[in-house]
């Protein structure tokens, strides 16, 4: 029998919100790492294009209709994928929502539906994929919070930086569920990195300011996140639980 807790290349991962950006990137680097991967996404006819693109084989990577916001899709997306690929090691629950607009112009359904999908999606998957993983006896989950997270955020949203600030506890509350169960949990908190979504929030003529604020002058780069997480991911970052890893280019030490 394989012993999964030391080969990597026998494992599964699901990406959320895989089908552009930090989760595209996540997943690319696990691919390339030897995992199998499913590309899931609220967006699926863009997910299938992702999975194609990483391999048009389709032989190591499928991809998943998955929105975060519903737990019976990941129940659906666990079976799918345990049924294609026999198995899930790795989940990294990347898949979130931003609105810029202002704090007090927030209204009640709108800062709802942003925390439900940023937190919310994170807390279902952290509790249906993890307790799959609890039964195996071994897992890694790795949750994509965010600098807003942690300093309250400047160009994305109260209810953005709220989510991610809840993600950071919820990490910590699931790794000490899951501790004893060969599960770990733990958080990547980027500050502001090359991607679509930086691209949407922060207009051209505002990006030299936005770089000049940054200590280390210049945007952070997706695939060294991607390349974080599959550290994370790794059976030996067995020791390493509860975590967040901060990569934001010197906005903020502690
Ligand atoms: N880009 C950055 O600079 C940055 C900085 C800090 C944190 N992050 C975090 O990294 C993660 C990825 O960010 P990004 O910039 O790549 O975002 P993005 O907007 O480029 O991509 C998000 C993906 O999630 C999908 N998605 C949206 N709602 C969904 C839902 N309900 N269910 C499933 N999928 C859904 C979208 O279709 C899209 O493919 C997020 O958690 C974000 O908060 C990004």
């Amino acid at each position: 029998m394989t012993d999964i807790t030391t080969q990597t290349q026998a494992q599964v991962a699901l990406v959320t919100g895989a089908a552009q950006g930090l989760g595209f990137h996540i997943a690319s680097r696990l691919h390339a790492a030897g995992y199998r991967v499913a590309v899931s996404d609220i967006n699926v006819e863009a997910a299938a294009l992702a999975a194609r693109e990483l391999d048009p084989s389709g032989e190591t990577v499928m991809a998943v209709a998955l929105n975060v916001a519903s737990r019976a899709d990941f129940e659906q997306a666990l079976a799918a994928v345990t049924e294609r690929f026999g198995s899930l090691q790795v989940l990294v629950n990347n898949a979130a929502v931003t609105r810029a607009t202002p704090v007090m112009a927030i209204g009640l359904d709108e800062f709802n539906e942003v925390v439900n999908i940023n937190l919310g999606g994170t807390f279902a998957g952290c509790q249906v994929m993890g307790s799959y993983m609890a039964e195996q006896g071994y897992g890694r989950i790795i949750n994509m919070a965010s600098l807003a997270g942690q300093n309250g955020g400047t160009s994305t949203g109260a209810h953005y930086a709220a989510s991610k600030g809840g993600i950071l506890t919820l990490t910590k509350v699931f790794a000490k569920e899951l501790a004893s169960k060969g599960v770990t949990v733990n958080a990547v908190a980027p500050g502001p990195i090359d991607s679509p979504m930086v691209k949407a929030l922060v207009p051209a003529e505002r990006l030299p300011g936005l770089l000049a604020a940054i200590p280390v002058g210049e945007l952070g780069d997706a695939n060294f996140i991607g390349d974080m997480v599959v550290q994370l991911a790794s059976p030996q970052a067995r020791f390493t639980t509860g975590t967040t890893w901060d990569v934001n280019g010197g906005l903020f030490m502690r």
